[in-house]
């Protein structure tokens, strides 16, 4: 099932996050168009600001090798509810795929899919 292998695809990539500062793992994994998997783990930078979220790790890897859909991402956090990805990551998501479904995973299991047009109805482009 193409949600279980992406969901697990995360887990493995959020074992990659770098967060000393606030230890607070993610992990993502994104399906592009030609059906590849490419994942992401947040990284974080002593100087906070320049620090990237899982989300957008994952999408500019799958877009600087030369895939532009997204189709799906998963996205996996350490605490215990589900973390829906932040503003930024979601404005990014519907940039390459408005069509994409966000799958996202507590550490308590809970799983929830929704649209991406759903969580971010409106978005900036140019
Ligand atoms: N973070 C993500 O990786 N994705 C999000 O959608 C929100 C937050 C990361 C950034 C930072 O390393 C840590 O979670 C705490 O904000």
């Amino acid at each position: 099932m193409e949600q279980a292998r992406l969901l697990d695809a995360a887990r493995k990539a959020m074992a990659f996050s770098h967060s000393p500062y606030s230890k607070f793992k993610v992990g993502a994994a994104v399906l592009t168009g030609t059906r590849k998997i490419y994942t992401g783990c947040n990284v974080e930078s002593s100087s906070f600001g320049l620090s990237l979220c899982a989300e957008r790790v994952a999408i500019f890897k799958a877009v600087s090798e030369g895939e532009k859909v997204v189709k799906a991402i998963a996205i996996v956090c350490s605490q215990p509810e589900r973390c829906t990805p932040c503003g930024a990551c979601l404005n990014v998501i519907r940039e390459f795929g408005p069509d994409a479904e966000v799958i996202t995973e507590g550490a308590n299991g809970a799983v929830k899919a929704r649209s991406v047009k759903e969580l971010l109805p409106e978005f900036f482009s140019l």
